[in-house]
């Protein structure tokens, strides 16, 4: 694949967004060869190039003018690249420019994004299993563990949720999952953002259950807080004592190097009462060259 079949993607992919956040190109997955260091998004009126690679200056440069030709021919008003190989991955906006508040918008919920964040507020690869729970937390006790920016809230308050309990130990992330609430005026009477780590927090977890729905979406390895292959076993055995009757649980897991049997064999050993339902497929925005090395969203159920 070269430059001139990429741009052919770009053109064909950027024709029809509106509002809603789009991936227009998803090079991560491996599924379009040369080009596994992109990442390109329309954010409403913004379009995010993110490199994951330092580049060769010329290749850096060809593909800096495909996208400033690509940029002139749309209804787009402002480029901003980030350089995600970089400490900090800092961002540059290299036309237009960025308003005070940022907005993307999924499933017609409103997400506060930031530019100055290595993860800008908002993951859109997850926009299927939102909207599985807006389908279905009606009326029930949520539990949304690794919430962040409180993306499953969102979807469980605009569907109706009794209670929602969000808990993530980064505090800066749950006062944008408030403000993620109030910009998009659901009530928070019945919304609680707890900043713990979870591995130590049971306790405090425990005593707004039985859940009837539980959210597990954690990194696959945060340093000094996260690995999903020692750390997730240790909150499926937690889940009997925090689940209702006929619970759902939204298993999540985006490490590559583990598959969906690495969960679904966990369940079996550790939480025998849930049963396996199905998986969640992926958004054709982000092909990958191996389902099993991407997002894996899994549902199990209690009672069936
Ligand atoms: C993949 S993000 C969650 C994305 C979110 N569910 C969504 O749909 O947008 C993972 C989150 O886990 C949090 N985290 C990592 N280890 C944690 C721990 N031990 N306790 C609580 N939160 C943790 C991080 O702060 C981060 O916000």
């Amino acid at each position: 694949m070269n430059i001139n079949d990429l741009e052919k993607i770009v053109r064909q992919n950027i024709k029809n967004t509106d509002q809603e956040f789009k991936r227009v190109f998803h090079g991560r997955g491996n599924f379009y060869e040369d080009f596994n260091y992109l990442t390109i998004d329309s954010i409403d009126k913004i379009l995010f190039i993110v490199l994951f690679e330092q580049l060769e200056q010329i290749k850096e440069k060809e593909l800096f003018e495909m996208i400033r030709k690509v940029f002139d021919d749309v209804k787009h008003d402002t480029l901003v690249l980030q350089r995600r190989y970089l400490d900090k991955s800092p961002c540059e906006v290299l036309e237009g420019s960025l308003k005070e508040n940022n907005i993307a918008i999924e499933n017609n919920i409103k997400y506060k994004i930031s530019f100055t964040n290595k993860n800008i507020g908002f993951f859109p690869d997850m926009k299927i299993g939102h909207k599985y729970i807006s389908q279905n937390a009606k009326n029930k006790n949520v539990l949304n563990l690794f919430s962040y920016t409180c993306a499953f809230s969102l979807n469980a308050s605009k569907a109706g949720a009794k209670n929602i309990v969000n808990v993530d130990m980064a505090k800066g992330a749950l006062t944008i999952g408030r403000e993620n609430h109030h910009i998009n005026e659901f009530n928070t009477s019945n919304v609680h953002f707890m900043p713990y780590n979870i591995l130590k927090s049971w306790n405090r977890i425990k005593k707004q259950g039985p859940y009837d729905i539980i959210i597990i979406d954690p990194p696959s390895f945060q340093k000094g807080s996260f690995a999903a292959s020692k750390d997730y076993v240790k909150i499926i055995k937690r889940l009997d004592a925090l689940a209702s009757e006929n619970c759902i649980v939204l298993s999540a897991l985006n490490a590559p190097e583990l598959d969906s049997g690495f969960i679904k064999n966990i369940f079996e050993e550790f939480a025998p009462s849930f049963k396996f339902v199905k998986r969640l497929g992926n958004l054709d925005t982000f092909p990958s060259n191996n389902e099993e090395k991407s997002l894996k969203n899994l549902i199990f159920k209690k009672g069936i």
